[in-house]
């Protein structure tokens, strides 16, 4: 069983399914609508839990490989630096 964190629309998760040369998702964890819709098409029958900080780990299916996309930190880089006086 394969486990989703931040899912997006499951691309990472194909690779991975890919890689392993299939497998079966217990549940994917995505927050974005759009994203939650094109999971929800494509896989049909696996639940979406949502957002990762609120869900009940202790109660969640066990997985044997976890994919995670964690959201990037945006544009922190390029942000100027803040002006003091
Ligand atoms: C870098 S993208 C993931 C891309 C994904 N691995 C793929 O291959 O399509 C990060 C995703 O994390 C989701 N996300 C951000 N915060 C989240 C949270 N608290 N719980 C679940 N998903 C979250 C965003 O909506 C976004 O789709």
């Amino acid at each position: 069983m394969i486990g989703s964190l931040c899912s997006g629309y499951g691309g990472l998760d194909l690779d991975v399914q890919a890689a392993l040369g299939g497998g079966t998702f217990a549940w994917h964890a995505e927050v974005d609508p759009g994203a939650s819709r094109i999971l929800s098409r494509h896989w049909p029958t696996v639940p979406n839990l949502g957002d990762i900080t609120t869900v009940n780990w202790a109660t969640a299916p066990g997985v044997c490989v976890l994919t995670a996309g964690f959201p990037c930190q945006r544009r922190l880089g390029r942000r100027p630096p803040r002006r003091t006086g």
